[in-house]
């Protein structure tokens, strides 16, 4: 393809991407289509010749039928997707660098390291070091891959039996991860939660005695920083104290609400304490997916668990900065270049405009609480602590089963397009859920979601045909 023809599909697609984010404040919040017709849209027999500009054409149709980044989208813990930040991922994709180490990729490894200290220090965790990854799942999967390696070392022998500590508030990825390493969900002690949804300390420190006494190893705990439900906070600074009295680990799964750190820090003392840290920049940093971080204390112990060097990727560089791999420092070989997007959109807004960002979204959920707290049709089923707001409806006289209520509420409300909210268990209860990390919601678009619940529920109890979301 030679340039000319490059820069006229590029103008075509830059194009749709302009009028797609010119129309965003009055697009709807979830496309109005069905399974059927979606695939339908897209059932076509792979083409043995090619369409050429053509090919280009579907493109709207894929537009037409995205759940696009409105900013009236409030479901489940996912950012906007920064403008600077996607035409960053478009030129990652143009520069196609294989961030495996400095000598594949000397610019995008420098930028990934830079990058990797400007949100470790953003965070008020200046001696953490780190990389890139996927998302929230595979920074925790790596984070305890390498709290199993410090503690109960398996790379050689196989997995031993040991213990590790959460909340029941903890995200799914923490069970899957110690499934695949080998430790079984057993080795999961759930600790109770108090009210507000933190981990109890009395719990953890009774779990550990009992497992102590039984003979048993511990390995780590698994502290939240901003529950995916809810968005509590553990305790940090005390689970901190608890792990070095005990030799554990200490992972914090602040995939959610590390980064409401900037605009809150004071909720989160403790966060510098962790040896490991997962956070996901796409989701409260904006950035597009996908764009996930482990930090972690001691870079050493990163190299045990993860360097495997076969001999075609040995470093052969001529000193420490050449010779820099990331792969030995991480679950992935090749690697995209995902921090071209993080350091674009950081240089052309400066953080106090992340910053200011994430305290408007903080202050969406408290206006959104107050607004559920002053309408006798709903209740509030958590506390607000970070931008997670979880209530339901109270039902009609005729619609008493509030879990199936909701539900089929929840199916309306998306179906309308109006705001999108998601769901969660509060308390074995359905909840409908907004959660703020959107950096393009106004006040307006908040004011929204009270009455276009009431709407759903009116429309539900009527019992009007229900035009199912997918
Ligand atoms: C607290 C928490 N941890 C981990 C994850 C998983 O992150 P990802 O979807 O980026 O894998 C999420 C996702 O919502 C989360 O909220």
């Amino acid at each position: 393809m030679s340039g000319e023809e490059f820069r006229d599909l590029a103008a075509r697609v830059v194009g749709l991407a302009g009028g797609l984010y010119a129309g965003l404040d009055g697009a709807r919040a979830y496309p109005q289509a069905s399974g059927t017709e979606v695939r339908q849209a897209f059932d076509e027999p792979l083409p043995r010749e090619g369409l050429r500009g053509a090919a280009f054409d579907a493109l709207e149709d894929v537009i037409r039928l995205s759940r696009l980044p409105t900013p009236r989208f409030f479901g489940y813990v996912f950012g906007s997707g920064e403008p600077v930040a996607a035409l960053g991922d478009l030129m990652a994709s143009v520069l196609n660098q294989n961030v495996t180490a400095w000598r594949s990729a000397p610019a995008a490894v420098s930028i990934e390291r830079q990058v990797v200290r400007w949100i470790a220090e953003a965070l008020g965790c200046p001696q953490l070091q780190g990389s890139l990854c996927g998302g929230g799942s595979s920074a925790n999967l790596m984070g305890l891959a390498m709290a199993r390696e410090a503690l109960l070392p398996a790379n050689e022998s196989g997995a031993r039996a040991g213990t590790l500590y959460c909340s029941g508030e903890v995200h799914m990825s923490i069970a899957k991860a110690v499934a695949l390493l080998g430790l079984g969900r057993s080795s999961l002690r759930v600790v109770p939660a108090d009210a507000q949804g933190r981990m109890s300390l009395r719990g953890l420190e009774a779990a550990i005695a009992r497992d102590t006494a039984a003979g048993g190893s511990g390995i780590a705990v698994i502290a939240s920083a901003g529950t995916v439900s809810t968005g509590a906070i553990d305790p940090l600074e005390e689970i901190a104290s608890v792990c070095r009295a005990h030799k554990l680990w200490l992972h914090v799964d602040g995939a959610y609400g590390a980064l409401g750190s900037l605009a809150q820090p004071h909720k989160f003392r403790g966060l510098e304490r962790a040896d490991s840290l997962s956070v996901d920049l796409h989701k409260w940093l904006y950035q597009p997916v996908d764009c996930g971080l482990l930090l972690f204390r001691d870079a050493a112990i990163a190299r045990r668990t993860f360097a495997h060097t076969e001999d075609y990727a040995r470093v052969i560089g001529p000193g420490p900065e050449e010779d820099f791999a990331f792969f030995e420092e991480s679950l992935e070989l090749s690697r995209r270049f995902r921090a071209l997007k993080v350091w674009l959109s950081l240089r052309y807004h400066g953080l106090e405009a992340f910053r200011s960002a994430i305290g408007a979204d903080l202050q969406h959920a408290q206006d959104l609480a107050a607004a559920i707290r002053g309408c006798p049709e709903l209740e509030l089923l958590a506390p607000v602590e970070l931008s997670a707001v979880c209530f339901r409806h109270r039902g009609t006289a005729t619609d008493r089963d509030l879990d199936r209520f909701n539900a089929a509420l929840l199916r309306r409300l998306i179906a309308n397009g109006e705001v999108y909210l998601s769901n969660a268990t509060v308390a074995g209860r359905f909840a409908l859920r907004a959660c703020f990390v959107n950096h393009r919601t106004a006040g307006a678009d908040v004011a929204k979601i009270v009455p276009e619940v009431l709407r759903a529920a009116r429309s539900v109890s009527a019992g009007r045909t229900t035009n199912q979301a997918s």
